[in-house]
């Protein structure tokens, strides 16, 4: 995916657009670009973050303001100075950024090239910016009229900015599939892929919707549908602040964001959950009611962290709720041709809420009759726009690529669904309710204690920085405990990392072990405490550095470990949520040891919007 901003009003559009783009630079950071109306339009453009585009700008005159930019996550052609946005028509006229995917981009590539177009990228983009040049001068269209028509050829997923030499007053922006804001101010608009460039300068926001166009002015504003009718905008009040998007006062937005956890784990509980009378109010789901009782199986689709938070579901919903679940990857369930009936529900689970895979499962799952709830971080976001109900998880922004604070609130809310299915179907006493949402209400002054043990975890990262692989272990919800302890190391540090339930080990991994291999066990006091002891003793028999995460005041399993990092004792059920913590401050600070870029790592985006 990609970062759009683009500005018209009385402000310099480039400290507007850069300031913005460096917020969007979670949505990808391999090259970003700026073009500026100054006279005619003005086009800076570089390889790199935006930090780098600004270096190279750094003696050029950028006054100017109406303007749009782009931050790239690259999908079509290498990262490049001639593949970043914006891209350009052939005759230099218009100009174009983009956030999505043209699918049929090399049939309209072929039949532009027949007419004479020549390109100057590999990109997608490129492509729809000639067709538009193309339908002007065949057609004799106005810019917003060829955009328009252009869009009606367009097969894929965009959210659009284009500005024309002979339109200079004028921004045209247009979506489908991709997100995009506009954000309205005095004699003034903003346009993001989401609010966060927007929010220091108002609050007033409209989301554009699927198949709309906006017509921008600097004193005016006209939507139409794709297909040429009239919309009445829906301006709504920003809720987003602006300290939440700042790093107030830690290196780094991923320890920002662990750190908030005891807050945002808080937040998502907040008017849900009432311990004293044992009920649960999650409003999204309530009509729903009728069908959770009656509901013979659930499937859970999701990608990368949020599927880990899938598989934590999977045992809740079948231990309390008594139903059936299979957990899918996203990207696998929608090319397969699965059984899915009426009666099946199914739970998409995504931070962003724009998951390119998890879309394409919900609707194919849809298509097939069945009901689907959506578990999503990003409020507006697409997902929670298809699916019929949902639970939103309230964590707040989570700007590190890596996702640290949406995975313990998506544990959290599929903790409150598991009891709210089990209190719909009576699959659980009251009295066990009323004592689990109790322990549920202290889980975020404990996830404060697990934050204490920070000091400690810096002297063991310190032993570990400079190992090449590391295997994590776990049983029962520690499995995807390890298999999120496993992801978080790998994506920001780059050490070689797998997660395993513990047994598994001796039909495979074990071959691995040696004094070079660090194994991570998650060996807190719960119902496999003893089994994990033993797979602990088969690793030490191997030779193996162990690092155990136990419940405090552990003594069986410290005699064994090389290193300990404790946690407070807790109910089984709310394990995932203690003991990811500390897998998370270990990734963290081995990642700084080794001078990793913690909140932009190689190769990632913080939503993977194409397949
Ligand atoms: O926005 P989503 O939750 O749908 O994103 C899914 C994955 O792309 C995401 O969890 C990814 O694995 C993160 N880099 C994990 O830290």
């Amino acid at each position: 995916m990609c970062g759009i901003v683009g500005y018209i009003g009385h402000r310099n559009a480039w400290d507007v657009i850069i300031k913005g783009l460096h917020r969007l630079e979670y949505r990808g950071y391999d090259s970003a670009g700026v073009a500026l109306m100054n006279g005619d339009i003005k086009t800076y453009k570089k390889a790199g973050k935006v930090s780098d585009l600004e270096n190279f700008a750094h003696d050029l005159d950028k006054s100017g303001s109406v303007g749009m930019g782009h931050t790239r996550w690259a999908t079509h052609g290498a990262p490049s100075d001639r593949n970043s946005h914006p891209h350009y028509s052939g005759d230099g006229r218009l100009s174009i950024i983009h956030n999505g995917i043209i699918e049929n981009y090399a049939v309209l590539k072929e039949a532009l090239q027949l007419k004479g177009h020549e390109f100057r990228s590999d990109t997608d983009t490129e492509v729809l910016i000639h067709l538009i040049e193309e339908i002007q001068n065949s057609d004799g269209l106005e810019l917003f009229e060829a955009v328009r028509v252009a869009l009606h050829e367009v097969v894929g997923a965009y959210a659009i900015v284009v500005m024309s030499n002979e339109d200079p007053d004028v921004l045209i922006a247009a979506r489908k599939g991709s997100p995009m804001v506009i954000g309205v101010g005095q004699d003034e608009y903003f346009i993001a892929s989401d609010a966060s460039p927007i929010v220091e300068y108002t609050k007033n926001v409209i989301y554009l919707k699927d198949n709309q166009i906006a017509y921008i002015k600097r004193d005016e504003l006209v939507i139409k549908s794709t297909d040429n009718r009239i919309q009445t905008p829906y301006i709504q009040e920003l809720e987003l602040k602006l300290e939440m998007l700042e790093k107030g006062g830690f290196d780094h937005f991923m320890l920002k964001e662990i750190y908030e956890q005891p807050r945002s784990i808080k937040d998502c509980m907040r008017g849900r959950i009432y311990p004293n009378e044992g009920k649960i109010q999650l409003g999204g789901l309530n009509e729903y009611t009728e069908k959770l009782k009656n509901v013979d199986r659930i499937i859970i689709i999701a990608c990368g962290t949020s599927w880990h938070a899938g598989l934590v579901a999977e045992y809740l919903i079948e231990e309390y709720g008594r139903v059936p679940v299979e957990v899918e990857y996203a990207s696998e369930f929608r090319y397969r041709n699965p059984i899915i009936s009426e009666k099946d529900i199914v739970i998409a689970i995504s931070q962003s809420g724009e998951t390119a895979d998890t879309m394409a499962a919900i609707e194919m799952a849809k298509e097939k009759g069945a009901t689907i709830f959506g578990v999503c971080n990003v409020v507006g976001s697409s997902i929670p726009r298809i699916t019929h109900a949902g639970v939103y998880t309230h964590a707040g922004p989570e700007i590190g690529v890596a996702s640290t604070k949406a995975f313990t609130a998506q544990v959290t809310v599929l903790t409150l669904i598991a009891f709210f299915i089990a209190e719909k179907r009576g699959t659980i006493k009251q009295s066990e309710l009323v004592h689990l949402l109790t322990e549920l209400e202290d889980v975020p002054g404990l996830v404060e204690k697990c934050l204490e043990a920070n000091d400690h975890i810096v002297q063991i990262a310190e032993e570990l920085k400079d190992s090449r692989n590391c295997l994590f272990l776990g049983r029962g919800t520690g499995f995807p405990v390890a298999l999120e302890g496993a992801l978080k190391l790998k994506e920001i540090s780059y050490i070689h990392a797998e997660g395993y339930p513990a047994a598994e080990m001796k039909h495979g991994p074990i071959a691995l072990i040696d004094e070079d291999m660090p194994v991570v066990v998650i060996a807190t006091k719960n119902s496999s405490y003893e089994k994990v002891i033993s797979n602990i003793q088969e690793v030490k028999a191997r030779k193996g550095t162990v690092i155990a995460i136990v419940t405090e005041g552990d003594k069986d399993v410290t005699k064994m470990a090389d290193y300990t990092i404790e946690i407070p004792n807790a109910n089984e059920a709310f394990l995932p949520l203690l003991a990811t913590v500390p897998l998370q401050l270990l990734s963290y600070h081995i990642a700084v040891m080794r001078g990793c870029n913690v909140d932009q790592p190689r190769n990632l985006a913080k939503s993977v919007t194409v397949e």
